[in-house]
């Protein structure tokens, strides 16, 4: 009867009509403008139709994954009222389908998520298989449903459950689905097209029932069943759960209060002034940028990825926290490591750490016993270098000295394969530099992990001059193998992540030699959204690692990166503080009954800053996120501007997956673009004295200067 780019109908030998979703060139099912435009045709040929009843279900292998993201930052962009009228039309169609004279039924196996799921609950009938998910995920993307999700759940499915749902953005079981009375059957995927013509044969031969189930949707819901009472529990949860920096939770919340107690043609255009006003918000720009840019670079990986071969043996050279991390995180996902060490001590300690490790997943329910134990047999620890004429990638992981790892790859390329590519785990040491004493340097690079390992999803992949493009391709298949996100950088003191932390250290620094309390800016950056402010992080980092890497980024950039006073850093440092290691850094640490560290005030420390400090100053909350930014921003920018990454969705991800730059604020050049480029050059040069971290570069003065933007 129909058939285009995304959907096609067909009519069944029972009258019935089956519309089938199956977007042509795309992974998914989504809803973009194309499959809407199409779905209005598609309702109109069976409004005008004889069909009994309509089914729906989709060819792949998931059901549908909501609005096209994709589509979103240029129609946020639109003017209320264009944003508003687009809306209109979509719930319009959700309507017409929810208003059809026949039974409909959607047949879900997979995914059912946001727009899908709404398409679902416009439909009489839900069946679902197993495999279904369903859940409207908006929130994370800073908005609220808007194709009538927040009208037809709380009156469709049971309401407390409903906003629970809209309110978490969690995605759900089909069992759970079930219990909350989002799905009206649970089917075998087999069964699944016989179940859903059975359940419109039901509908047709009952229909007082079928239609009392439609009337019941459109109404405003009794104060017995809902509103406040469905509503307090999620409100308690979420004022429980502390600020929340993405303001969608805490207003769909608010927009299900009103709504449930008005009819549905009432609430959904209450929807329609929550979906315009949050997807003008910031964090929604940010968090669908996030999005777009996770796609693209997804699709970059993949095109490296299948020019290379990924690893089935590696080798990690030195056991420590770094060491033993990466060894477990490739023993976890399948991969036999040879994990080498010149001692003993050190071999123990990283087999420590992975069991470690291992046992913790057991404990979380997501490991058996057996397969933590097989997954910890694929450790192979040794002393020297059997095994490795094996291997297909040694990731060199020892001290953090170019001699010492000059030397040490130098000596374990003569125990390798001619086809086996070597790759530094260094955190700031030139990858060109490291290679100098190589055979092959074409088969080596930079495969810098950030620790914890087994948390930290980025890994970045550095091309020096002589690496080869096979090497690189290889190497990104072997961390997309376990299971990290990759992003393939050029090679500089630092690459991309460090070589932006240290100049936001360096902004640190400077606010303590002014007289800031490190407390006091801790407290702001956290505030301002990082996961802790760079005080309790450089504790983290270890005060010895981060002096020692900040000497290499000096030398690297001595212009901006090297002080002219002895940091506040340096002088715990040599005062014996090493941070959380060694108990004691700018805060100190004490183990709670479970053995989690536990940050205190140490006035010793506090103490040791001021007697260094040449007189105190209180900064505002906004002195200091404009003061620690702006270095951070500013290298960001030259990083691009050097080649140094590709692309500005590249520099941003790498933030927020390395740094974890906040989400909600979308990575440094997004930042930097939302205070406007002109805005944010006159605040650099207001605080120009302070030095070249501080100083724009040419060409984001004549990106300012011209209305040009990082991202489109
Ligand atoms: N819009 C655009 N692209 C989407 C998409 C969407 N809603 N959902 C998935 N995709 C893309 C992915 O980016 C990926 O693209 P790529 O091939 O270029 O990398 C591709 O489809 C396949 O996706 P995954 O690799 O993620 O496949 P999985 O099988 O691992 O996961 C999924 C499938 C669970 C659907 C996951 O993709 C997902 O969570 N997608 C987002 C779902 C979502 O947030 N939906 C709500 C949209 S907002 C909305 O509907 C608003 C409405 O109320 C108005």
């Amino acid at each position: 009867m129909y058939h285009a780019n995304a959907l096609r109908l067909t009519r069944l030998e029972s009258g019935i009509g089956h519309l089938v979703f199956d977007l042509a060139g795309s992974p998914v099912n989504k809803f973009n403008r194309q499959t809407l435009d199409e779905l209005r045709e598609v309702l109109a040929l069976v409004a005008g139709s004889d069909l009994r009843g309509l089914l729906c279900s989709s060819a792949k292998s998931g059901f549908i994954a909501g609005a096209d993201i994709a589509e979103f930052s240029s129609q946020f962009r639109l003017p209320a009222s264009e944003l508003s009228a687009w809306l209109a039309q979509s719930q319009a169609l959700f309507s017409t389908l929810a208003a059809l004279p026949i039974p409909t039924v959607s047949l879900i196996d997979g995914q059912a998520l946001g727009g899908g799921f709404e398409f679902c609950l416009a439909t009489d009938y839900r069946l679902a298989t197993r495999a279904a998910v369903l859940g409207f995920p908006e929130v994370g993307l800073g908005i609220c449903p808007g194709f009538g999700g927040t009208v037809r759940a709380p009156r469709v499915m049971d309401t407390q459950a409903a906003v629970s749902w809209i309110v978490s953005g969690q995605s759900h079981t089909a069992d759970e689905a079930l219990s909350a009375g989002a799905i009206d059957a649970l089917v075998d995927a087999q069964l699944l097209l016989e179940s859903g013509i059975e359940q419109i044969e039901q509908a047709l031969q009952q229909p007082e029932v079928w239609q009392q189930g439609r009337h019941a949707r459109q109404a405003a819901l009794t104060p017995g069943d809902t509103g406040a009472a469905a509503c307090a529990g999620v409100r308690a949860a979420l004022q429980a759960a502390g600020a929340n920096p993405n303001p969608a939770p805490a207003l769909v919340l608010q927009l299900l209060e009103r709504s449930v107690a008005v009819s549905a043609a009432e609430a959904l255009a209450q929807e329609i002034a929550c979906f315009v006003s949050l997807a003008h918000s910031d964090v929604a720009a940010s968090l669908v940028g996030l999005f777009v840019a996770d796609q693209q670079l997804r699709q970059k990986t993949r095109a490296w990825a299948a020019r290379g071969k990924a690893a089935d043996r590696i080798a990690v050279l030195g056991a420590g926290i770094m060491g033993g991390g990466i060894a477990y995180q490739a023993a976890l996902k399948g991969i036999d490591v040879q994990m080498k060490d010149i001692a003993q001590a050190g071999l123990d300690a990283g087999m420590k750490e992975a069991q470690q490790l291992l046992g913790r997943q057991v404990q979380k329910g997501r490991l058996s016993h057996a397969q933590a134990a097989e997954a910890l047999a694929r450790i192979h620890p040794t002393l020297d270098y059997s095994g490795f004429a094996e291997v297909d990638l040694v990731v060199e992981a020892v001290v953090e000295k170019q001699a010492v790892k000059q030397a040490v790859l130098a000596e374990v390329e003569r125990q390798v394969p001619a086809t086996a590519i070597l790759a530094s785990n260094t955190s700031t040491i030139s990858i060109t530099a490291l290679a100098q004493p190589l055979q092959r340097p074409a088969q080596f690079c930079g495969m810098h992990f950030f620790n914890p390992v087994p948390l930290m999803p980025l890994v970045e992949v550095i091309r020096g001059e002589g690496s080869s493009e096979q090497s690189i391709a290889s190497t990104v298949a072997t961390a997309q193998r376990l299971g990290k996100t990759p992003i393939v950088v050029r090679d500089c003191p630092g690459f991309l992540v460090n070589r932006i932390l240290f100049p936001y250290f360096g902004a640190f620094a400077m606010l303590l030699r002014d007289g800031a309390d490190p407390r006091a800016i801790d407290a702001a950056m956290e505030a301002f959204g990082w996961p802790m402010g760079p005080a309790w992080l450089l504790d983290v980092v270890g005060l010895d690692t981060a002096v020692h890497a900040q000497a290499v980024m000096a030398q690297g950039f001595p212009d901006r990166m090297q002080y002219d006073f002895t940091s506040a850093t340096q002088w715990l440092f040599e005062s014996g503080r090493l941070g959380q290691k060694s108990g004691a850094g700018f805060y100190r640490y004490t183990p709670d009954a479970a053995g989690r560290l536990q940050k205190q005030v140490d006035e010793q420390a506090l103490a040791l800053i001021r007697s260094q400090q040449k007189a105190s100053r209180d900064f505002t909350a906004q002195e200091i996120v404009d003061r620690m930014m702006l270095p951070l921003c500013l290298e960001t920018v030259r990083c691009l501007e050097d080649g140094i990454v590709d692309t500005a969705a590249e520099a941003d991800m790498g933030l927020v997956l390395g740094l974890g730059f906040p989400r909600f604020r979308g990575g440094a050049l997004r930042y930097l673009e939302r205070q406007g480029l002109a805005a944010f050059c006159a605040l650099a040069d207001a605080l120009a004295a302070l030095g070249p971290l501080y100083h724009p570069t040419a060409t984001l003065r004549a990106m300012a200067a011209a209305g040009a933007r990082f991202h489109a």
